[in-house]
């Protein structure tokens, strides 16, 4: 069988895109494939330096995640930190890492922009960390957005290296991997670009209703077409796609139809929205509320998981040290 491995970074509450673009193909991969799903806890050190609770943050993500119905009778969730392994194979792939190809990364550039006073090593090695998170349970498939195609680039390519310089096939090259036909962008509805914690325009699962009708009906948009079949604008189609995440067919068909028809009225098409964002997140909301409430339920899962997954890890360090040379 497959194996499958994701993860997400501890840095707040789950939002949409994190849901739309990643959670929603864990819940049916977990039927499917050998999966090993993860709370990227040190990752986040490499923005957040001085994270302050990071267990209870922790905690939150891993509610979470069992709110959308990430089952741990189905696969293996685990946090980054109970893996010790991971920061072997990561020293292991840094050896074989060149800071060219590193400092070129989209993601290290823009991160670098965005902390001028912190452009830290664990940022620039960033990719060869979530390479090792990847590649210690030798993934075939990764469940994640549009964002992180790059990412994955990289993954591959350093699991390609390895097996080149040890002259092996301990690693698949793994694939994003998403259910739709095309990996999801969820945008943002501040004007341009996707949705983010980092951007500031997440709505978040655990949104009360108010916030999410607040945040929908501020989405920016225009005047309307004025010329039937119009091209939409960046924020406008934004919009749409939201909707067309979010909403029912024929929800979306029949703005579309008035768009089209230059009869829109954003207004009513933004309330639409927010009601079907409402109804989509309530049930998880009150589900994030329970298990969260259950502290004894959310340690027996860290526990369990995180024997799983070292249980996995050891095998592939084996494998990897003896590769190397190392014969302890
Ligand atoms: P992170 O924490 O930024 O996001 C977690 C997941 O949510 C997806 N996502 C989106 N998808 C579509 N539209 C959006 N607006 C959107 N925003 C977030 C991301 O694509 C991702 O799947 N580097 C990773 C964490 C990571 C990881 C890994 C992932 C560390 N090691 C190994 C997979 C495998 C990250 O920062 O995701």
């Amino acid at each position: 069988m497959e194996t499958v491995v994701s993860g997400i970074r501890p840095t707040g509450n789950l939002h949409l895109g994190n849901y739309f673009g990643a959670v929603k193909n864990f819940l049916r991969m977990q039927d499917e494939y050998k999966c090993y799903f993860f709370i990227a806890d040190w990752h986040s050190l490499t923005t957040h330096p001085k994270p302050g609770d990071v267990e209870s943050n922790v905690r939150k993500i891993l509610a979470e995640y069992l709110a959308c119905g990430v089952d741990p009778e189905k696969c293996s969730i685990y946090v980054q930190s109970d893996v010790k392994e991971v920061l072997e194979l990561y020293l292991f792939l840094n050896m074989n890492a060149y800071l060219g190809e590193l400092e070129r990364v989209t993601s290290f550039k823009e991160k670098a922009r965005q902390q001028p006073n912190n452009v830290n090593a664990g940022l620039l090695t960033y990719l060869t960390l979530m390479a090792a998170d990847i590649l210690i349970h030798r993934a075939h498939k990764v469940p994640v957005g549009k964002d992180q195609e790059q990412n994955m680039e990289m993954a591959r390519h350093f699991a390609r290296r390895f097996n080149q310089i040890y002259g092996s096939e301990l690693f698949p090259e793994p694939q994003s991997f998403h259910y739709s036909a095309e990996a999801v962008k969820v945008p943002g509805l501040d004007g341009s670009g996707k949705m983010g914690k980092s951007e500031g325009n997440a709505i978040y699962l655990i949104d009360e209703p108010a916030a999410i009708r607040k945040k929908v009906m501020k989405a920016v948009t225009d005047q309307g077409p004025t010329e039937p079949n119009s091209v939409k604008p960046e924020p406008v189609e934004n919009l749409f796609t939201m909707m067309k995440i979010v909403s029912a067919q024929d929800t979306y068909d029949y703005f579309n139809d008035k768009y089209n028809a230059c009869e829109i009225r954003y207004g009513d098409m933004k309330k639409q929205l927010a009601e079907d964002i409402i109804s989509f997140t309530s049930p998880i909301r009150e589900r994030i509320l329970e298990v969260a409430s259950n502290q004894e339920y959310l340690n027996k899962v860290i526990a369990q998981g995180a024997e799983q997954a070292r249980e996995s890890a050891v095998k592939t360090l084996i494998e990897a040290r003896k590769l190397i040379g190392f014969s302890r």
